[in-house]
This record gives C-alpha cells, sequence and structure tokens, in this order.
C-alpha cells in the first residue's frame, strides 16, 4: 500500500535511510539520529509532501520531498527516496513514482525535480520512469 508520509512514520524512515544508504554503490555511514534530522527537517514545513510504501505495517520505502512554484506552476523536489535493501528492482520504486505523480498532477502540479549520483543505479531507474536529464543546468556548491 502506497499513503500519505505521517509523522508518525519518522523513526521507521530514518530506519529505512540508515540501512538503504550504508549499501553500495553509496556506502554512507547515517546514525539513525542524523537520518531523523534530516527527514523531519524535509518533511515537519509547510509545504512538506512524502510518500511511504507500506507492506504488513512496515515501512519499505519512503519518499521525502515538497512543494515549490515557479513560474510556469508547482514543482515536487524530491529530497530524498529510498527502498528497503531487499526489496529493491521489485517495481516498489516505479509505483510510488507513478502514485506520487497522479497524486500531484490531480494537485496541479507540473513536474517533479530531484538530483542523483551520475552513473549510479538511480540514474537509470529515474531514467526508465522518464524522468530527463537537464543539460542547461549544472549542480554548484560553495565549501566553507
Ligand atoms: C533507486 C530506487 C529508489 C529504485 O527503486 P526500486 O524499487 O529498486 O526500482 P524498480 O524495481 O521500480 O525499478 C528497477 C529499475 O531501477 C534500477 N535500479 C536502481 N537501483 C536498483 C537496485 N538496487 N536493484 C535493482 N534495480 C535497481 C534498474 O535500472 C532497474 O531496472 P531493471 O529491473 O530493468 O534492471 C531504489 O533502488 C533505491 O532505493 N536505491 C538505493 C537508494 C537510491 O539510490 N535512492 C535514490 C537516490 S536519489
Amino acid at each position: 500500500m502506497i499513503r500519505a508520509y505521517k509523522t508518525s512514520d519518522l523513526a521507521q524512515s530514518a530506519n529505512l535511510l540508515v540501512d538503504t544508504f550504508i549499501q553500495e554503490p553509496w556506502k554512507e555511514e547515517w546514525t539513525e539520529e542524523l537520518a531523523k534530522t534530516r527527514i523531519e527537517e524535509f518533511m515537519s514545513g509547510p509545504m512538506s509532501i512524502g510518500y511511504v510504501y507500506e507492506e504488513n505495517g512496515e515501512i519499505i520505502g519512503v519518499m521525502c520531498g515538497r512543494q515549490s512554484t515557479y513560474l510556469y506552476g508547482k514543482e515536487y523536489f524530491i529530497d530524498e527516496f529510498f527502498i528497503s535493501p531487499s526489496q529493491q528492482g521489485r517495481g516498489i520504486g516505479t509505483k510510488m513514482i507513478n502514485y506520487a505523480k497522479n497524486d500531484l498532477q490531480q494537485q496541479g502540479f507540473v513536474n517533479i525535480v530531484l538530483n542523483t549520483e551520475k552513473g549510479y543505479p538511480s540514474e537509470t531507474f529515474y531514467k526508465k520512469n522518464n524522468f530527463k536529464v537537464k543539460e542547461s543546468l549544472i549542480f554548484m556548491y560553495l565549501d566553507f
């Protein structure tokens, strides 16, 4: 079942983030506390929108994001998206994208945008789900 994210999903979602991103190729060492903080930051705002995939009461997929308004309409920016490592490749991610797309379209959104790591399996996943690469944009940062 796919449904909207609720604040009570935080602990399970954080646990899943830790378990997912420790895997190849990400190999990120998140603690439960840090994962909770990150998810809460994304999901506690007035424009936050998220979805979870639940099976027998267990959360196995989480999508965190938020609404932002641009000139041509409302965008949904995906901040985090992860499926339990043991459940990846079963079509759950695709179902969640399709669910979010339908739900957001009904609310008047015009697109979904996100960043992901070039060359990672997620790039292939998004391309299979009809996402395009915006060649005119570059990702920039300033380290302190
Ligand atoms: C990327 C991710 C959300 C896709 O969800 P999913 O449920 O595994 O994807 P689906 O089963 O719907 O689609 C499978 C396709 O996605 C791609 N894919 C990406 N990661 C994969 C993985 N770990 N296992 C299998 N397929 C993967 C493949 O191209 C696959 O196509 P194929 O089955 O024809 O080979 C999920 O694999 C995941 O959480 N990965 C780790 C975290 C991550 O990369 N998140 C996105 C960061 S922006």
